[in-house]
């Protein structure tokens, strides 16, 4: 297969990166033996199942069978082609391709529109800070936003005028397409030209987590309306997918294994400013199942903080059973008075606000009963039992009974109920755990529970000796998968010692699009690597099984001619058997 790329670069990334470094960008990791373990990026789970192996450069999924090595891994995580992924790679390793950023038009299209919102932050930024836009400067200053806090979040002003941003974009020398796809221009419906959409406006960009800007939401200085103007989905940028902060707060974050999440970009940029640096904000929108995919990459907690007004506490609910349903460990901060966090911080001091988030943190749980509670005008025996039932769910969901029976005493205390009337409630009707338990299980079912099959593909891709002593005595023909047969073939045509093949067998394998299934292959070994004594019985084994179907064929033809009773025709296979027998070749399908 023609390439394009030169295996040397290939191998050289390889060398430079570390595949840990990379998976650790999104999963969470921890250490077990040689290997590292996290929740799948790729499917939804609870319990880790997706292990790293840095030596051999791999990853595999026991969940969703997901694996390869770190190109495919970049490939599946970011919905790239392998070019694609070898140019951000590359580029990590500090590798410059030659052939590089020719081909791929959506890629091209992206950057570009990137390199314009860029260009644009730029633009608001020293408009806010080289100009001294007093106005602006005031206005976050009276809302206690320090200067090194409109660096940190890159802070800026959109000037009120409907073609600064333009202007200043076309003499940089981007093109009117790509503004218009950065959504920082649009079109005026009654003449045929364009204006610019933030104006007037403080301007808050917002990055990925890979710190690319890719939009931007625009503040008014006063209260006229709407108070938020955002930029709208563009190619690069879905509010649905993405959270304010996430850039800054991510390795904080991943330190201490636990986001804070807020409202507001207001919010989020304050409790920075106060050194709480594990702070995102939720863009606008309802929290979203992609935004709590998001989160699980770096942490295993959530702490929500959202605003205390009625709307905040429904939209805490909400997030609340979306973050349950991603496995996530939840706790709740409700704040006094219908405040918001910035309100909270400037009220009390960080200290003091700290300590409040300290000392008010509850379980998601008790916020559901807490509300619950408090939403019924009275609490009669009526009310009480369909508390205990809307809570029922989100209780038996609970992984622990020791967690369970914590909160099933907690509801009887909050309800002024005997304990034992709502255990005993809880021993009625359906149980929803059922379905949940089964998944977890399925995710972790599979470790170890190798097939012989790939036991023996192992053993033959390891070492060239056990290769050879299958390949002559039952061959190579017996896989009952086409994928390990395939895997075979690429094994043969490679050459080198024992090491080198396998690290060229990734890149073969990724092409024929059959590199999870090596990946999980390489984790067999480590995990079971065969005795010599197995390979043994195995090849007997084979060779046993093969014999038995010859002589059932030969049964078969017998009951044939004897059934047609032709004795000449029966009597020459009888005395044909004996070379008939020898020269039987193939599989034991
Ligand atoms: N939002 C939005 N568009 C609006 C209103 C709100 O996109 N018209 C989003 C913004 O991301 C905002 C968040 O929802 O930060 C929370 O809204 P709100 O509580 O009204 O604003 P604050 O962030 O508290 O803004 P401020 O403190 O500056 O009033
Ligand atoms: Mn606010």
């Amino acid at each position: 297969m023609a390439r394009y790329y030169d295996e040397q670069v290939v191998q050289e990334i390889q060398d430079r990166l570390d595949i840990v470094d990379i998976v650790s960008e999104t999963v969470n990791l921890s250490r077990k033996g040689n290997r590292y373990w996290g929740l799948c990026p790729f499917h939804q789970e609870k319990t880790p199942s997706f292990s790293v192996t840095p030596d051999k450069n791999m990853f595999y999924c026991f969940g969703c069978h997901a694996g390869g090595d770190i190109f495919s891994f970049v490939m599946k995580r970011d919905g790239l082609d392998f070019k694609e992924a070898l140019e951000l790679l590359a580029a990590r390793a500090g590798i410059e391709l030659i052939d590089a950023n020719r081909n791929n038009k959506q890629v091209d299209r992206r950057k570009k529109v990137i390199e314009v919102n860029t260009a644009a932050a730029k633009f608001y930024h020293q408009y806010l800070v080289k100009n001294n836009y007093s106005t602006a400067l005031n206005y976050l200053k009276e809302r206690g936003v320090k200067t090194e806090t409109i660096e940190e979040f890159n802070l800026g002003y959109a000037p009120d005028s409907w073609t600064m941003l333009q202007e200043y974009l076309f003499k940089k020398g981007y093109s009117q397409e790509f503004m218009k796809l950065s959504g920082l221009i649009k079109r005026s419906d009654r003449q045929n030209s364009f204006f610019d959409l933030l104006r007037n406006r403080i301007i808050f960009p917002i990055h990925s987590s890979r710190g690319d800007i890719i939009g931007f939401g625009g503040r008014v200085m006063g209260d006229s309306l709407p108070k938020y103007l955002n930029t709208p989905e563009t190619e690069i940028y879905s509010k649905r997918k993405n959270l304010y902060g996430l850039f800054q707060a991510r390795d904080t974050i991943r330190l201490m294994n636990e986001v804070i999440l807020v409202e507001g970009y207001m919010d989020c940029i304050k409790l920075h400013q106060g050194d709480i640096k594990n702070c995102v904000a939720s863009l606008g929108t309802a929290f979203t199942s992609e935004q709590a995919l998001l989160l699980q990459r770096y942490t295993e907690k959530v702490v929500i903080l959202y605003d205390g007004d009625e709307a905040g506490q429904r939209e805490t609910v909400r997030a609340i059973d979306i973050m349950a349903q991603y496995g996530l460990k939840i706790d709740v901060v409700t704040l006094p008075g219908g405040k918001d966090p910035d309100d909270c911080m400037e009220t009390y001091g960080k200290e003091e606000f700290l300590k409040y988030i300290q000392n008010n943190k509850i379980s998601y749980i008790e916020f559901k009963i807490n509300r619950y509670i408090n939403a019924e005008k009275v609490l009669n025996l009526e009310s009480k039992s369909k508390i205990i039932t809307w809570l029922k769910k989100d209780i038996n969901k609970l992984g622990s009974e020791i967690e369970k029976d914590y909160f099933i005493k907690l509801l009887a205390r909050k309800l002024r109920l005997e304990e034992n009337v709502v255990y005993r409630e809880f021993a009625t009707g359906i149980n929803s755990i059922k379905g949940n338990k089964s998944r977890t299980n399925r995710d972790n079912i599979r470790y170890g529970n190798y097939s012989i099959e790939e036991k023996i593909l192992a053993a033959m891709l390891f070492s060239e000796d056990i290769f050879l002593k299958i390949k002559n005595s039952i061959g190579v023909q017996f896989f009952s998968k086409q994928e390990y047969r395939e895997l075979i073939e690429i094994y043969q045509q490679m050459e080198g010692t024992d090491t080198l093949k396998l690290g060229k067998m990734q890149k073969a394998a990724g092409e024929r699009g059959i590199d999870a299934v090596l990946a999980r292959i390489m984790v067999v070994n480590e995990d079971t690597p065969l005795q010599q004594i197995e390979i043994e019985r195995f090849i007997k084994r084979v060779k046993k099984l093969r014999e038995e179907a010859n002589w059932q064929k030969i049964y078969r033809s017998l009951d044939k001619l004897q059934e047609e009773g032709n004795f000449i025709n029966l009597l020459n296979f009888i005395l044909n058997l004996d070379t008939f027998n020898h020269t039987q070749e193939g599989g034991i399908k």
